[in-house]
């Protein structure tokens, strides 16, 4: 990016406060001012790779362009030993072309972030770190575990709407957006818990390499600012704000103003969101009732409910199969297992091949699945831990 200016150099600093986040006007001045020349210095940050990317810490760039000399520094944004990001200054000399000079540079910088692939592909979240003088946040990679689309167990309709909403919707999006429709989009998940919400989430993450993932969980959403200025730099983006009834409960039943503050904050980003910005939102919850009404009322802010359902007597018997990985198991026992998990979730089912297979390995060993074993499991999961036991596991909805 700087290949363009003339006689550039790039020389290290060492300060004393270098953790306080450096400025040019402390460099020269002000009562901590003691800067010596030193070695360069870099990060090693985590993008997901298996090597982390090499990022110059603190430096002084000095050139010309065109004549008009000019000192660019990076240096880490922080307060209180805290880092908060990276701040880059820019010192030209007072007029027209130093002005011209500084506000070319920044626009190439953000589209220089905007085309870089860094977090392509990638979960992100921020993490935040809390100090009574402040917070500040930083930025943590996820390594979600790749979903396949025969793992995602979900009625067919569910399905159908989902491709429609996210994979058809990206595919037309260019077209859409030519013909001046909105380009960013809403989506809340909701269903009993261990149905899939998250699984699918992960699922469409694997669908999007083109895209940023951004995870925000109930105890980040005071970062949620931060985190709709993220998903508009690294666009196309799919930002995640899983149990959303957490921040978002009916105002009339908020304890506190904090609570509000942070729903409100959240539908006016919502809201004030630049109608081409390529940023999907899912939204999930177990208590569709709870959420305040004005987030899914208003189109633009959620477009499509989805139902994430138990799962039916079909549902079952694939979510039996699947689960079962290497073991085996007969028609009349897979019809069993069916029968007697009514009512469960899709994650209940997955812990009850696990036992099953725990059982078996205990009795006999070998990979085909005897009934005792099926017997075992379920008297364990569904009875011998009591109602907590059930609700726990996600067999709530069975009949003891
Ligand atoms: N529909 C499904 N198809 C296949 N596997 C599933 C499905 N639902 C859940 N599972 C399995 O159960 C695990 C837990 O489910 P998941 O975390 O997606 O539930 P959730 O709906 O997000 O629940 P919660 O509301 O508690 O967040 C998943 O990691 C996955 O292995
Ligand atoms: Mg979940």
């Amino acid at each position: 990016m700087l290949n363009r200016y003339t006689e550039t150099k790039l020389i290290g600093f060492v300060s004393p406060n270098s953790h306080e986040g450096l400025t040019f006007a402390q460099m020269i001045g002000g009562p901590h001012a003691h800067v010596d020349v030193g070695p360069l210095q870099y990060d090693d940050i985590d993008i997901g790779d298996p090597v982390p990317a090499r990022c110059l810490k603190n430096g002084l760039w000095m050139g010309h362009d065109k004549g008009l000399p000019f000192a660019i520094m990076p240096a880490p944004g922080g307060r209180f030993g805290f880092q908060t990001g990276v701040g880059v200054e820019v010192a030209v000399a007072i007029g027209e072309q130093g002005a011209q000079f500084s506000q070319d540079f920044f626009r190439q910088l953000e589209q220089a972030i905007s085309e870089g692939r860094s977090y392509r592909g990638r979960a992100i979240s921020l993490e935040a770190h809390h100090h009574m003088m402040g917070g500040g946040s930083s930025v943590k990679v996820h390594r979600l575990a790749k979903v396949n689309r025969e793992d995602v167990i979900l009625p067919q309709k569910t399905l159908a709407t989902l491709d429609r909403n996210v994979a058809g919707f990206m595919a037309a999006r260019d077209a859409l957006k030519s013909m001046r429709f909105q380009a960013r989009k809403g989506l809340l998940f909701y269903g009993p818990p261990g149905t899939g919400k998250t699984h699918t989430i992960h699922y469409l993450a694997s669908q999007l390499p083109d895209h940023t993932t951004l995870l925000v969980t109930a105890e980040q959403v005071g970062l949620i600012g931060e985190y709709f200025r993220l998903a508009r730099f690294l666009q196309p983006s799919m930002m995640v704000i899983e149990d959303v009834d957490l921040i978002a409960r009916e105002r009339t039943q908020m304890r506190t103003g904090f609570e509000e503050v942070l729903l409100n904050k959240l539908l006016n980003e919502m809201d004030g969101l630049r109608e081409d910005s390529e940023v999907l939102f899912i939204l999930t919850t177990n208590r569709p009732d709870q959420i305040e009404p004005a987030l899914v009322s208003r189109p633009g802010r959620i477009d499509q409910a989805i139902e994430f359902p138990l799962p039916d007597e079909e549902g079952r018997a694939k979510l039996t199969k699947l689960y079962a990985r290497d073991l085996q198991i007969s028609d009349e026992l897979l019809d069993l297992i069916v029968r007697r998990t009514k009512g469960v979730s899709a994650a209940f089912i997955k812990e009850l091949m696990r036992r099953c297979a725990q059982f078996q390995i205990e009795a006999s060993g070998g990979k085909l699945l005897a009934q005792a074993a099926v017997d075992a499991a379920l008297e364990e999961m569904l009875f011998a831990g009591g109602a907590l036991n059930r609700r726990l596991l996600g067999g709530e909805g069975t009949e003891p």
